[in-house]
């Protein structure tokens, strides 16, 4: 059995109207595999898993070895595609509490995300005098909230530690040759690391832009690579029939095509909650154009069956809901024996919270498709590396399938370019 799993049974959409998209998904995935060396393609994370700077993957472990030695706290400066897939994944597998606790590794915390001037007191206030390093990810290098951010962190490294000590507190992930960013690393003497021509922002997340702050929290890198190599040649065909990756872009296609315009990607796992804000910018940037796409929401349950669930069960029916399991429970317990049984729950007795919350899913589940909401189950056999490096690379697939079958470029986001725009005119920034 492979790490993960889909489950279409409730998906409402019938085998042979997925069977009808055999042509048109070979003719893309042909498609993508041809084009998967061209610079200008922005497929570079189709082969990511074996073609890796494998030099700069053991410069990754090393600084992050040196940032674990000689940090308490790792602050990563940067916005959309470059910090949600490290954010995502870093929640996923740490401990639920993790910058509360000592866990032996730096607390990770965000900068450059947001134009807050609350957030950046706040985090600097909470800096204080403990020891710290930075790590700022562009890919343009020219982004005002991370640029912003790194302004203020830089000086504020360079007063505290001095200009020499600051090159090795100071890390850069960005392009390879171009832009603000790169020219300052490369004068300050800073340690840099590359985001590949071929590879965007919102795919980015097993390069240095994630593998970077997600080694520094004290995960294992070579399994998540490990993982993702494992759904690269898993998913590299085009059968239809046994390819759930695929599958899970065409079934989403169909039920657009349905009215379906708005996808929910449920989890019962709090530490998930990231991993869907990472799968929400993927799936949005790269189908929200052309008028069209799949809006793409999330739901933490149990939760928020306090909150949207009525919605969800009675609301306008143009919902999808994408359910992400984790089958096997690293953490659990079992519910004990109360005499009195006042709170009523004794039936519950000898049945451990993950069996009560995976009961809650299936419930859930048999409610929504009863009032007509499609859904997908997703199952990942652990909450682990391999699992998630697996679950990255199908998303990413899936993203590029779908987007190609929806008729929009996957790769491009030209309508962020609008409030940029905007701003910079307002801010009387020269050249607006
Ligand atoms: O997916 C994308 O390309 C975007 O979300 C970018 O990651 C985001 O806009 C940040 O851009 P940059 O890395 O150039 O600062």
């Amino acid at each position: 059995m492979y790490n993960l799993e889909v489950d279409f049974s409730n998906s409402m959409v019938e085998e042979s109207k997925i069977l009808e998209y055999k042509k048109v998904v070979s003719d893309i995935h042909k498609t993508l595999s041809k084009n998967s060396n061209k610079n200008d393609e922005f497929l570079g994370w189709l082969t990511l898993p074996t073609d890796y700077d494998k030099e700069e993957f053991s410069r990754i472990k090393s600084a992050a070895e040196k940032i674990k030695s000689n940090s308490e706290i790792f602050i990563v400066i940067g916005i959309g595609g470059s910090y949600l897939g490290a954010k995502a994944i870093i929640d996923a597998l740490t401990d639920s509490f993790y910058n509360l606790k000592d866990e032996g590794t730096p607390k990770i915390l965000y900068a450059g995300n947001n134009l807050s001037p609350r957030y950046l007191i706040d985090l600097i206030d909470y800096i204080g005098d403990k020891d710290f390093s930075v790590n700022v990810i562009s890919k343009s290098g020219t982004t005002t909230e991370p640029a912003i951010a790194f302004r203020i962190f830089k000086e504020m490294i360079e007063k505290k530690y001095g200009k020499e000590e600051a090159k090795n507190r100071i890390f850069v992930t960005t392009d390879k040759v171009r832009g603000a960013l790169k020219t300052l690393a490369d004068q300050a003497g800073y340690e840099t690391f590359v985001i590949p021509d071929n590879i965007g922002g919102r795919y980015s997340v097993l390069t240095a832009v994630g593998l970077l702050p997600i080694s520094v929290a004290g995960i294992n890198i070579d399994k998540l690579m490990k993982g993702a190599l494992t759904a690269q040649k898993r998913f590299d065909n085009d059968n239809l029939e046994s390819n759930p990756c695929y599958k899970y872009a065409v079934v989403r296609n169909i039920l657009y095509k349905e009215d379906k315009n708005i996808e929910i990607l449920a989890d019962y796992e709090p530490k998930l909650h990231y991993f869907a804000e990472w799968w929400k910018q993927l799936y949005g940037e790269s189908e929200g154009k052309d008028l069209k796409g799949i809006f793409p929401s999330d739901a933490s349950l149990t939760t928020d069956l306090h909150s949207m669930g009525q919605y969800i069960q009675e609301g306008r029916r143009n919902l999808i809901e994408t359910v992400l399991n984790v089958v096997n429970a690293e953490k659990n317990f079992e519910i004990k024996e109360d005499k009195e049984n006042l709170d009523g729950l004794n039936y519950l007795v000898g049945k451990s919270l993950d069996y009560i919350n995976k009961k809650a899913m299936e419930g859930t589940i048999i409610a929504h498709v009863e009032g007509g909401v499609p859904n997908i189950l997703i199952n990942i056999k652990n909450l682990d590396e391999e699992s998630i490096g697996e679950l990255v690379y199908f998303f990413e697939l899936a993203c590029a399938m779908s987007g190609m079958l929806l008729g929009v470029n996957p790769f491009n986001q030209p309508g962020v370019e609008k409030y940029k725009t905007n701003m910079f005119k307002l801010l009387d920034k020269p050249g607006y």
